[in-house]
């Protein structure tokens, strides 16, 4: 089963993921804010790029540059004057399109042949009662469309109190500049050899003309980009570096997707044709995932060739090279660019997590998010909250799970709810403290100090002592089998 998008905008609103911005306002177009929910999301997805790319590899740094840059960095890296999209406008109604995305709307129409009745007609179509194509504009069906202009999709400020042309300086659209400007800094400060990255993770701005589909085009959005630097006269494997390199950064990134929870089946490579290659890049290769809205890009992987060090340079006058010992030269590093929106992959991640199924005659709707991903690790919930020994054991539980992992406490409804609640946030543990943990001196039975957990995809149970549950979850929450817990602790027969 694929998720639909209006499903997943209402589970993160409902579950406190995700809302509309300024939503008491009517909301803000395309923005979004992170609930509880979804900045533990968000944050562990960062988390896990972090570690992965940067701390665990020795040829990786990371960097957090500003997002506001001298303006002349948008000269030199071309985004003055190239980064643009064709826009029409509406002279009826006043929208605005992207000239290239018209056709891919649904559009109105009044129809002359029903006497002017109106239609909604899928994107493409034509009518099916006057065989009309559309001409004028898709949403108000009758204002006609400008001839296309180019619109600079970076946001304007201005730094200091005086808002003239001297002050003008733009939000950055993409992290990566803030990388080519400090690469000298990086690799002198840090005594770097090529090949090395420099990974940065921060927000970026585009006034995109039509943003749309939840999160995954925004006017405000974060990336996770590598620049990856090599020398373009070394060869690897009897490849020039940059190509070796660009193969290894997109096998690398798809890997990566795919051990954190994304199928195999939902992910696949685009190559950019030639006429669409971005003005720097040599080659690059998309990762599309099956979004709810069909396959699209998930993080794009580019050879920007020496374009950027040789821009900055020019504009700068400060030489951006690397000093090559062996063959006793100055080159300008080639870049490989892993680039991937951390919102975009919180969407793939959501997406492919969702799931729906009948457990005993009812739905059941679970998240099956990894267990590095899921924004809550386990949920402590008393059997009975009348009970205070319960009760009380139940927060010491909490307590003492919460010093390693986010845990929360629920005592607000019946178990049974409480495991859906739980299943529908992706939470991959629940414990369940119950009159066996604590004992019943009125019926003389005594306490064993045992609570049960309870997993989240297979729903099985395990019985296991208090003190046990720290090294458990250690071993659970980082990838060990639930089977071995389930032999070593079995649960009591029902
Ligand atoms: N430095 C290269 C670069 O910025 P890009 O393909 O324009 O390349 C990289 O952006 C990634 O950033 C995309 O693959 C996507 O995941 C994310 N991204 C780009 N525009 C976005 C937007 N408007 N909203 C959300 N994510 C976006």
């Amino acid at each position: 089963m694929h998720v639909t998008m209006d499903t997943l905008v209402s589970l993160s609103k409902r579950r406190g993921f995700i809302f509309q911005s300024s939503e008491i306002y009517g909301g803000t177009g395309s923005c979004w804010d992170y609930g509880p929910l979804g900045v533990e999301l968000k944050q562990n997805i960062k988390r896990i790029w972090w570690r992965d790319y940067i701390q665990r590899r020795p040829d990786m740094v990371g960097l957090d540059a500003s997002i506001l840059m001298h303006p002349t960095v948008w000269k030199a890296s071309g985004h003055v004057d190239n980064f643009t999209d064709p826009m029409v406008d509406c002279l009826e109604c006043r929208h605005r399109f992207r000239a290239d995305k018209v056709d891919e709307m649904p559009w109105v129409h009044y129809c002359a042949a029903t006497k002017g009745n109106k239609f909604t007609i899928p994107a493409g179509e034509p009518c099916s009662h006057c065989g009309e194509r559309r001409t004028l504009c898709p949403d108000c069906g009758k204002g006609d469309l400008t001839a296309p202009r180019q619109f600079n999709l970076m946001f304007k400020t201005f730094m200091g109190p005086v808002e003239e042309d001297a002050a003008l300086t733009y939000l950055r659209p993409e992290t990566a500049q803030g990388i080519f400007v400090n690469f000298d800094n990086v690799a002198q400060s840090m005594r770097r050899k090529l090949p090395f990255g420099i990974g940065q993770i921060g927000k970026a701005f585009r006034n995109e003309i039509t943003p749309g589909n939840f999160i995954f085009r925004t006017r405000e959005f974060e990336q996770m980009e590598i620049e990856y630097f090599v020398n373009p006269r070394d060869t690897v494997e009897g490849k020039p570096a940059d190509e070796y390199w660009h193969e290894r950064w997109i096998a690398d990134s798809l890997a990566w997707f795919q051990r954190y929870g994304l199928r195999a089946e939902n992910l696949r490579l685009r190559e950019h044709e030639k006429d669409e290659l971005a003005h720097y890049a040599k080659r690059t290769a998309d990762i599309e995932y099956r979004f709810p809205i069909g396959w699209s890009e998930l993080m794009g992987i580019a050879n920007r060739t020496d374009f950027d060090l040789k821009q900055h340079a020019k504009f700068s006058g400060k030489a951006l090279t690397y000093f090559d010992e062996e063959r006793k030269e100055h080159v300008v590093p080639y870049v490989i660019e892993p680039s991937a929106g951390v919102d975009r992959a919180l969407l793939a991640f959501l997406a492919d997590a969702y799931q729906e199924e009948e457990v005993r005659g009812e739905k059941r709707v679970v998240l099956r998010f990894h267990p590095e991903l899921a924004p809550v690790k386990v949920a402590v919930l008393p059997l009975l909250k009348k009970r205070e020994d319960i009760v009380r054991t139940a927060h010491a539980v909490r307590d003492t799970l919460s010093r390693h992992w986010p845990v929360v406490y629920d005592d607000t409804a019946a178990i049974g709810r409480l495991y859906r609640r739980q299943d529908e946030v992706g939470t991959p543990y629940c414990v369940t403290v119950d009159v066996q943990t604590v004992g019943d001196s009125d019926k003389g039975e005594s306490a064993d100090g045992k609570v049960t957990i309870r997993d989240r995809d297979s729903m099985e149970q395990a019985r296991v002592p208090i003190d046990a549950l720290p090294p458990v979850f250690l071993d659970l929450l980082n990838g060990g089998p639930w089977s071995a817990v389930a032999s070593k602790y079995p649960a009591a027969k029902t």
